[in-house]
């Protein structure tokens, strides 16, 4: 078997203030530190860091999908219902279906913890062979709403022709039903 080539994986921050470096950019860390913690196979990282609003986020995930070739991306932040959060409707001008699975499960998991969770969008789909999930931008939002969705990630990856990905069964037991059609 020829070795795997590393995992592309995008990390899109959506934060007009991060993106005006009012603040630091707290979300984009933490997802980053939820995959080395996670994954054992090679993974090169895209940062993004972009102000909310539709169009910013479909052009950011457009360049990361098409010209960087990510096999993943997560984005965070912009999920809320304010007036600013339009990461939902971003994601929606650019992928070819989407997943409801993942914003059910991600909603679920978060209102375990609490009321507002409610409010989120998070939701996913797929562009091509790139799988892109939305998550919300309270860092520890981001570790519950991965710990809810994660292991079936993998999988999704090889059944759409992405790059595989390997994960730690004591943090995160990845489930891939049947071998995967390659
Ligand atoms: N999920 C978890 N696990 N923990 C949280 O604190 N905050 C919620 C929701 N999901 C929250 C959460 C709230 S109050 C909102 S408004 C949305 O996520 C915010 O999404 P955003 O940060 O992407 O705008």
């Amino acid at each position: 078997m020829p070795p795997e080539r590393p995992a592309r994986i995008g990390i899109v921050t959506v934060s007009d203030r991060a993106a005006r470096k009012e603040y630091p950019d707290r979300g984009g860390p933490a997802a980053a530190d939820w995959l080395r913690r996670v994954l054992t196979s090679p993974a090169d990282i895209l940062r993004r860091v972009v102000p909310d609003g539709a169009d910013s986020v479909a052009q950011t995930l457009i360049d990361l999908a098409d010209q960087q070739g990510a096999d993943l991306i997560l984005i965070t932040g912009g999920t809320g219902p304010a007036p600013r959060d339009r990461t939902p409707e971003g994601l929606a001008q650019v992928i070819d279906f989407d997943l409801p699975g993942f914003g059910e499960a991600m909603r679920a998991a978060s209102l375990r913890a609490v009321p507002t969770a409610i409010l989120s969008r998070q939701g996913a789909g797929v562009r091509g062979r790139t799988l892109l999930i939305t998550l919300p931008g309270n860092p520890r939002a981001i570790g519950t709403c991965l710990d809810a969705v994660f292991a079936a990630v993998p999988y999704c990856l090889d059944l759409i022709g992405a790059a595989r990905i390997d994960t730690d069964p004591k943090v995160c037991a990845a489930f891939r039903p049947t071998a995967p059609r390659r």
